[in-house]
């Protein structure tokens, strides 16, 4: 998996820019605030369907400071988009567009956000209906400070750092788990107006059953396996890492059958009721990470934590070779300064041969200097100085 070339229209800070990357490995330099998260961000929008540090789209676009200023790629986004977003023409838009390659060949994909919160996507010149359709195709592993929190988080944080991997490989879950989340989210509803609510209200209560616990067998068991893969991976690299003194443990313990879903529903239904929401299920499984057999949530070090959260991501590009043949790009967002010598060597050496594009605020790194493409990221412009 290759991106071959990045394409920015009033995204964020950046007024426009286009980066051409070199199979390997790829340094954006320049000080803080200058775009260069900015610029991981948009490249990861293809991989993960939407921007990972915003909800609202309105953020992407670009606010202009000077009154008048023409927008920016408007006419070609128009001819892109079609009728409709020719319709919206007085809004602004933020434009990303990626070519990349992977081993069924190069394809283009364009997202599109306006500054009235909407957007639009196109994939080969398609339009696509949703952030999903894009998922499965480009395929990246993003790798920023904030990952710390895999470790660090409480279970939300991994479980949505599984529920991102796995989509990435498995079409099928994304939709697994929308639905489920969905039907909880109704479930909970009407177990919030539990006690003014209807016989005939109540009596949908059981009806959830059936579709949850198919959904929840499906996901649990997709979750299992992406942790055993990912218990080995991490296992390995921080062994390497540390001449084998650290060991860590993923432990999942998730996966059942329908019909022990079924059961298990059922057997919590009077606690649910009185609760007034859904105690058990997929969406309160417990993902641990252990460190000596303690959890590593409170009793590994900084430096010990930081260290299994690289692993993890190392794990998850890992398994994506595994599942689909080839490594994806990987995205470092200003990682490298945070680790001692030894361990930024290691890491780097793990990345050999792959392409990776890496965030920095030097480009005087021992590791940097013979990065294959550099660029200056400096007041939102990103220019190749090599
Ligand atoms: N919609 C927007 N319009 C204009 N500027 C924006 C918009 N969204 C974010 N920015 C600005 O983009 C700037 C650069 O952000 P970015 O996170 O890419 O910096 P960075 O180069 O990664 O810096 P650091 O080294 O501190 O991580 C910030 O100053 C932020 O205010
Ligand atoms: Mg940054």
């Amino acid at each position: 998996m290759h991106a071959i070339k990045l394409k920015l229209e009033n995204y964020r800070n950046i007024a426009a820019a286009e980066l051409e990357f070199s199979r390997g490995v790829n340094l954006i330099y320049g000080a803080n605030g200058q775009g260069k998260t900015n610029t991981l961000e948009a490249v990861n929008i293809f991989a993960q369907g939407r921007a990972f540090r915003t909800r609202s789209d309105k953020e992407l676009v670009r606010r202009t400071f000077e009154p008048g200023e023409p927008l920016k790629g408007a006419e070609e986004i128009k001819a892109a988009g079609g009728k409709q977003l020719a319709a919206a023409k007085a809004a602004e838009y933020a434009a990303v567009l990626l070519d990349f390659e992977d081993r069924s060949g190069k394809a283009s994909y364009a997202y599109y956000a306006s500054s009235d919160g909407r957007n639009s996507r196109m994939a080969n010149g398609v339009r696509v209906r949703s952030g999903a359709d894009f998922i499965g195709r480009f395929r990246a592993v993003l790798f920023s400070p904030e990952h710390l929190e895999l470790v660090k988080g409480g279970p939300n944080v991994r479980r949505a750092f599984f529920d991102i991997a796995i989509s990435q490989l498995d079409p099928l879950y994304l939709g697994s788990l929308s639905r489920y989340l969905r039907m909880v989210e109704q479930r909970n509803a009407l177990l919030r107006g539990w006690h003014s609510a209807s016989e005939s209200t109540k009596a949908a209560l059981d009806t959830y059953t059936p579709g949850m616990a198919k959904e929840a067998a499906y996901i649990t068991a997709a979750r299992s396996k992406y942790a055993e893969s990912a218990d080995k991976y991490v296992r390995k690299v921080i062994s390497d890492m540390t001449s084998g003194t650290e060991k860590p443990a993923l432990n999942y313990d998730g996966r059942k059958s329908e019909q022990d879903f079924q059961q298990i529903f059922d057997a919590m239904r009077q606690r649910d009721i009185d609760r007034g929401t859904t105690t058990c299920g997929p969406h309160r499984d417990e993902l641990t990470i252990t460190i000596g057999g303690l959890p590593a949530r409170s009793f590994a070090s900084q430096g010990q934590q930081r260290s299994i959260a690289l692993a993890l991501k190392l794990a998850e590009g890992e398994i994506c070779r595994e599942r689909c043949g080839e490594y994806p790009v990987f995205l470092l967002d200003d990682i490298l300064s945070e680790l001692d010598p030894g361990r930024r060597a290691y890491i780097m050496s793990c990345l050999n041969n792959r392409q990776v594009i890496i965030t920095s605020c030097e480009n005087t790194m021992d590791e940097l200097k013979s990065a294959d493409s550099v660029f200056r990221a400096e007041g939102g412009r990103i220019v190749k100085v090599r």
